[in-house]
């Protein structure tokens, strides 16, 4: 029974350590959460060895003999034995859901000189709103080191924003406001993924966070502003093109896309004109593509692009397409 149990302990123990479940860790918060998942994998895998255990001795000790055609003896049951099994579980939840709570109380911790960012979730996009900055952008940009506070809800129904590399993830719901403080610890890009189960276009509901160096934040404010006050041009549409999430649901040749969620853009645009294009990004559902569903693409590229943005985005595509 035990070198069964102890067996199965260890065989879980490795699938739970060698294999990356999650990747690196990229903020401060995160070590903390992996710990209180260590706690608990732990205490888990110990249970599942002694469960383990006792099942498969038992089946083999206990089975019936082939030519035993009689009812097992009644049981009336243990009260030591349940006792036992009441308190021990009633203990180790106790003790995660104390370490949880330290946890949680540390990780919201709010640094007085946080910045603030506003997010917005819709069917099926991101929107981050820098107060501070006056930006709207569909990617999440963060200097590398400072705590942010986001402030997160949603205009439809219950999306939820998770960084696998920060550990956090916190629901958006409409018509209240929910809270992440993060402070990432790394540079790089993240993916930002929807965690709620929201509608058609869940599984395409994602977007980027980038971490940058004080200097390369800056800098990116200071593009983000100039690109809104200033004008388009193809070059510029194509990296939104990139940049706004286009190419995750959109073939287009001339991007290197191949994205099948909506129609072929080479396809689609074919003879269209500007207009046309300028009022499919901004009111997708207007007229749909045969073939493909409305709903899915965000209605929201009014609010994160500016107005040269998208004339940029809609002379790059109509460049891209042969069309004009
Ligand atoms: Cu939004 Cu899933």
């Amino acid at each position: 029974m035990l070198s069964i149990g102890v067996l199965a302990g260890l065989v879980t123990a490795a699938v739970a350590y060698f294999i990356p479940w999650l990747p690196d860790a990229a903020a401060e918060e995160a070590g903390t959460i992996d710990n209180v998942y260590w706690l608990a994998t732990i205490i888990c895998i110990v249970i599942f060895g002694i469960v383990v255990g006792v099942t498969v001795y038992s089946v083999f000790k206990f089975r019936a003999r082939p030519d035993d055609e009689e009812d097992g003896s009644p049981i009336h049951g243990h009260t030591g034995l349940e006792i036992f099994w009441t308190a021990i579980p009633t203990a180790l939840v106790t003790a995660i859901s104390v370490y949880s709570g330290v946890v949680l109380v540390q990780n919201e911790q709010a640094d007085p000189g946080r910045r603030l960012v506003e997010v917005t979730a819709e069917q099926f996009a991101w929107s981050f709103h820098y107060p501070d900055e006056e930006i709207t952008t569909g990617e999440l940009v963060l200097p590398v080191g400072q705590q942010v506070e986001l402030k997160m809800t949603a205009k439809d129904v219950i999306h939820a924003f998770w960084v696998p590399e920060w550990r956090l993830k916190q629901d958006t719901v409409p018509g209240i406001f929910t809270r992440l403080l993060i402070t990432p610890t790394k540079l790089g890009t993240f993916p930002v993924i929807c965690t709620e189960l929201c509608g058609l276009g869940h599984a395409v509901m994602r977007s980027r966070a980038r971490v940058l160096d004080q200097a390369g934040f800056d800098q990116w404010v200071k593009e983000q502003k100039e690109a809104r006050e200033g004008g388009g041009g193809g070059g510029q549409g194509k990296e939104l093109f990139a940049s706004a999430g286009c190419a995750s649901c959109h073939a287009l040749a001339d991007a290197s896309a191949t994205g099948a969620v909506g129609p072929s853009l080479d396809e689609s645009l074919q003879g269209k004109d500007a207009a046309f294009v300028k009022a499919a990004i901004l009111d997708p559902d207007a007229e749909i593509a045969e073939g493909y569903q409305s709903g899915l693409m965000p209605k929201n590229y009014g609010d994160t692009l500016s107005e040269a943005q998208i004339d940029g985005l809609v002379e790059y595509l109509l460049q891209a397409t042969g069309g004009g």
